[in-house]
């Protein structure tokens, strides 16, 4: 395993591997890995010659209020479980090197950012956007790897490939999770002992929703005030959101119908979590 600090040694590298027409998997993360990151790079591993992984976290998509400064990193224990599951490259710059100097061109995106996280964390999404524009030029890659924890990042990262044609096709992975059910995170760490025993019912509320809809239930409205008011009977955090939308487009729906997403984030003292099922309804 390589590990390169400079955009410059990344390009050479890339260089000489699409000389010799292997395929390449990218893996974009900001590090503190667990096993949600590990799963997609073992899928990236099963499907391409060559896995790229980035660990860099990004000013960018942090608001001014939000936890850059803090956010949990520790690159020599990201390097040794990469290399446990046979990355090739880790390319992990730092912020001088993304962003030598103020951006002069960054990426605005327009759609899919007026609900759910991005309603709440302003330029969230245009600070995604500009550096996996910066990450994909850098390294090329046949696939990408996106985790549907961050449900409304694929959308949003979709509509990037899509409309700035990138020859990339994103593979979507499912959310990797705790035996109890919590969605793995590099934030659960920040969790106090009774927060993290009360996430777990983030998801169980989420499986109440999906047996609401199985049951029949099909006005959106309904199913929230469900999964509300579950949430509010088992946990203190405070409940930022609770939503049902048409998914990817992230548009609102009259009748729960297609493939549909129920997402939520709570609050607690030091983190903020998120989660989400999608669901296929006929
Ligand atoms: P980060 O939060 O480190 O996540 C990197 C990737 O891991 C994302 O695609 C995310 O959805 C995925 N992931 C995180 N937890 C997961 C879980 N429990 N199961 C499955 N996948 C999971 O997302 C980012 O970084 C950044 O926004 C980035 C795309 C790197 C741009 O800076």
């Amino acid at each position: 395993m390589i590990v390169i600090k400079s955009k410059n040694e990344l390009q050479q590298t890339i260089q000489k591997w699409k000389k010799q027409n292997k395929s390449i998997g990218f893996v974009p993360t900001m590090g503190y890995l667990h096993e949600g990151h590990l799963t997609l790079i073992k899928n990236a591993r099963k499907e391409n010659d060559i896995v790229v992984l980035s660990i860099f976290v990004n000013p960018l998509q942090f608001g001014v209020n939000e936890d850059f400064g803090t956010y949990p990193r520790d690159l020599m224990r990201d390097l040794d479980l990469a290399k446990n599951v046979g990355v090739d490259v880790v390319f992990a710059p730092t912020t001088e090197e993304m962003y030598p100097n103020k951006p002069s061109v960054t990426v605005q995106v327009h759609s899919r950012i007026h609900v759910l996280c991005g309603k709440s964390r302003e330029g969230h999404f245009d600070g995604v956007a500009t550096i996996l524009t910066k990450l994909f030029h850098l390294v090329q890659p046949n696939r990408a790897y996106f985790g549907m924890k961050d449900a409304q990042q694929v959308a949003v990262v979709e509509g990037l490939i899509d409309d700035f044609h990138f020859p990339i096709e994103l593979v979507r992975v499912e959310t990797v999770r705790e035996e109890d059910g919590l969605a793995k995170s590099s934030r659960n760490v920040r969790l106090l002992p009774h927060e993290r025993e009360e996430a777990k019912y983030l998801y169980a509320s989420l499986l109440k929703a999906k047996q609401t809809i199985e049951k029949g239930e099909r006005n959106p409205k309904v199913v929230t005030k469900h999964v509300r008011d579950f949430l509010t009977e088992h946990i203190s955090g405070e409940i930022d959101y609770i939503e049902l939308y048409s998914y990817p487009e992230l548009e609102e729906v009259e009748t729960v119908t297609g493939e549909v997403i129920i997402a939520l984030a709570v609050k607690y003292s030091q983190a903020r979590l998120i989660d989400n099922i999608t669901i296929e309804v006929n």
